[in-house]
């Protein structure tokens, strides 16, 4: 438990990160909630007026442009979104005195996968970026808004976030046995897959002295669970292998080239926490385990 509660507002409080901080921060901090109806971050009077009214320690903007296919064709609300929306957060933030935590993506690497000791090794922080689409560079952009607009921040990069909320591979792996018995999933890209309620936990960790650790130390962080990376496909098979479903499909492995989506998604997605781990003193679990927690929250709703 912290020493005392926090202030906290979350904005973009119904997507699967938000509902997974909400419902993780509300145990121990005063936490006021906003989901797009009652604040569109692409609005720079309703943000201004929505910090103003909070009075928080921490803002967390979990609101975010996320259809990645829909975004090579609509740049410009992608960038309003993703670019304009956090600049606007952090402009408030810095005027209210609030340190704000924005979320970015490992759509800023192209997926060469970085090579030491002639093998693949997951991204670090100060590898160079090179978005591949729309998706990825106004996610960029809204980092370089956000230290450009406030010294008081943090962004903390994910990756394969999933939840038993919102719309997500692992929901659609779910739907899917139930309605096929073959799924084809492409084995060709690989990454870590995110339990969003791991990531809540390792971020409300990092409040659990206060505010301290985050503002002494600005910048941008990986968060990522542990472990081997993983294709989508073995993804879906542990998935399919651990849910409880009355029938199991077979999960067949295709090429990406098999799948063609009008984004390029990066063949190597994995993110590297040692520096977030070093800096906080918080670990995240493996991701095996991260899906077995998921798994087991959705046993205990159905
Ligand atoms: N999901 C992933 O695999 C993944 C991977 C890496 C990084 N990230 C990053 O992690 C963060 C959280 O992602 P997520 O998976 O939780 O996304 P999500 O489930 O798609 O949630 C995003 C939320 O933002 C809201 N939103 C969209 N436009 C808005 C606006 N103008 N004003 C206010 N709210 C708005 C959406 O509302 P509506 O639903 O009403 O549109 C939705 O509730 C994002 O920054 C994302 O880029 C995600």
């Amino acid at each position: 438990m912290p020493n005392k509660p926090l202030k906290v507002l979350i904005c973009g409080a119904n997507g699967q990160l938000g509902l997974a901080l909400s419902r993780r921060l509300d145990r121990a901090h005063d936490v006021v909630c906003l989901n797009r109806a009652q604040l569109d971050i692409g609005n720079e009077n309703a943000c201004n007026e929505a910090l103003a009214a909070a009075h928080a320690d921490v803002v967390f903007n979990c609101a975010a442009y996320t259809a990645v296919d829909r975004a090579e064709t609509e740049r410009d609300a992608a960038f309003a979104i993703n670019r304009e929306g956090p600049r606007y957060l952090a402009r408030a933030s810095a005027r209210t005195k609030s340190l704000l935590v924005h979320f970015s993506t490992d759509y800023v690497f192209d997926g060469v996968a970085p090579i030491h000791n002639g093998a693949p090794r997951a991204y670090v922080e100060s590898d160079p970026t090179a978005p591949l689409g729309v998706y990825g560079a106004s996610k960029l952009a809204g980092e370089i808004a956000v230290a450009e607009a406030t010294e008081r921040f943090a962004v903390f990069r994910l990756s394969w976030v999933y939840a038993n909320d919102g719309a997500n591979f692992y929901k659609t792996m779910l739907r899917l046995a139930g309605e096929r018995d073959r799924l084809r999933v492409v084995n060709d890209q690989r990454g870590i897959p995110n339990f969003a309620g791991d990531l809540a936990d390792a971020i409300a960790s990092t409040l659990e002295s206060g505010l301290e650790a985050l503002a002494a130390n600005p910048g941008v962080y990986h968060l990522s669970a542990t472990g081997e990376p993983a294709s989508w496909h073995r993804f879906a098979s542990e998935i399919i292998e651990r849910a409880q479903l009355p029938a199991k499909p077979v999960v067949e492995a295709i090429s990406t080239s098999e799948f063609p989506t009008p984004a390029t998604r990066p063949a190597w997605s994995a993110l590297d926490s040692s520096r977030f781990t070093a800096t906080f003193g918080v670990s995240l679990p493996h991701w095996r385990d991260g899906l077995i927690r998921c798994l087991g929250e959705r046993r205990l709703s159905a």
